[in-house]
């Protein structure tokens, strides 16, 4: 692995080693030992073309931890906002002496096209790309759910709402088939999910006491208005009365079912506060491992870009 681009096509055998770093890292955090040498004197460059709170900041964390320079660049006072292209910027910014770029774009690919033009050494994360994809967020809900739940392989687990415009939904799946989940369901409204779904191993479901009976982890996904338009838009109000999640409906899922949401949450349109702040909640804990996956997957990419220039 030396870029992160995507989930999908990732052997179980690296989401696991990536998982069981993320581990080390908890565990080095509970015990009082929070910084690493590992990119100490490397230049961390965050480049966030769209809005973030959580993956923007645990990244910048993430990489201080590691004893890296970050930078986070403003994009909306850059001069991107002149005309520059994204290639011309990273070149830029390459003669600047990075090292690696953590990229959130909102058209889909523009990660692997930085990926496919940087000079060898310099490592690609893809911190979420249009509605293609979001690894580290996949990769966060995969820790999360190994940490309450153990086994994939016993699990049935629904991701709920807005699967359509979601690169969280998509990223999820991949990783979840390939560590073994026997059943992931999707469910929503027919004008919100995409055709192929049962081709990536899920299961469609337009109804939510049918899709939530005995799931044991419930991921609930916000209406992405940013990526609609006027046909797909529905009326908050009746999105909620059909696929809000309420105590009621949770019920219908196993009493011991988790919930998780990637975040930014809609209240009451997605899910009911009750639910959201509610003993099965897992919500706040994802944003911590957040943390400690993303240390994970800048240190692993890292090391292995050293490591190729060591071979070369
Ligand atoms: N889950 C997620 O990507 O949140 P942000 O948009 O706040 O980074």
């Amino acid at each position: 692995l030396i870029h992160l681009l995507t989930t999908e096509g990732l052997p179980k055998r690296i989401l696991t080693q990536i998982l069981d770093r993320a581990a080390e890292y908890v565990a080095a955090g509970e015990a009082g030992n929070k910084k690493f040498a590992t990119l100490a004197g490397r230049s961390v460059f965050n480049l966030f073309f769209e809005n973030s709170t959580r993956t923007r900041t645990t990244f910048e964390i993430a990489a201080k931890r590691l004893s890296a320079d970050v930078t986070s660049l403003n994009i909306q006072a850059s001069s991107t906002a002149k005309g520059e292209t994204l290639l011309d910027t990273i070149h830029n910014l390459e003669a600047m002496g990075a090292d690696l770029f953590v990229v959130r774009h909102a058209q889909s690919g523009a990660a692997h096209l930085i990926a496919q033009h940087v000079q060898p050494g310099i490592a690609v994360v893809n911190a979420g790309d249009g509605r293609h994809a979001h690894p580290t967020q996949a990769l966060l809900d995969m820790y999360t759910i190994r940490h309450f739940k153990g086994d994939f392989t016993k699990l049935r687990v629904a991701i709920v709402g807005d699967i359509l415009h979601s690169r969280v939904a998509r990223s999820d799946i991949h990783a979840l088939t390939t560590l073994g989940c026997p059943e992931v369901r999707v469910i929503g409204p027919k004008t919100l999910i995409p055709t192929g779904m049962e081709s990536l191993g899920a299961h469609v479901y337009h109804d939510m006491a049918e899709g939530l009976k005995d799931v044991d982890v419930v991921i609930m996904l916000r209406l992405q208005n940013e990526r609609m338009s006027g046909a797909f838009l529905p009326s908050t109000h009746e999105f909620f009365k059909y696929y809000g999640l309420t105590p009621e409906k949770l019920a219908l899922a196993k009493p011991d079912a988790i919930v998780m949401h990637p975040g930014p949450m809609n209240r009451g349109v997605e899910i009911d506060s009750a639910v959201a702040d509610g003993a099965q909640a897992v919500i706040l804990p994802q944003v911590t491992f957040g943390i400690a996956v993303r240390t994970a997957v800048m240190a692993i990419v890292s090391e292995n870009q050293r490591g190729r220039g060591a071979q070369a």
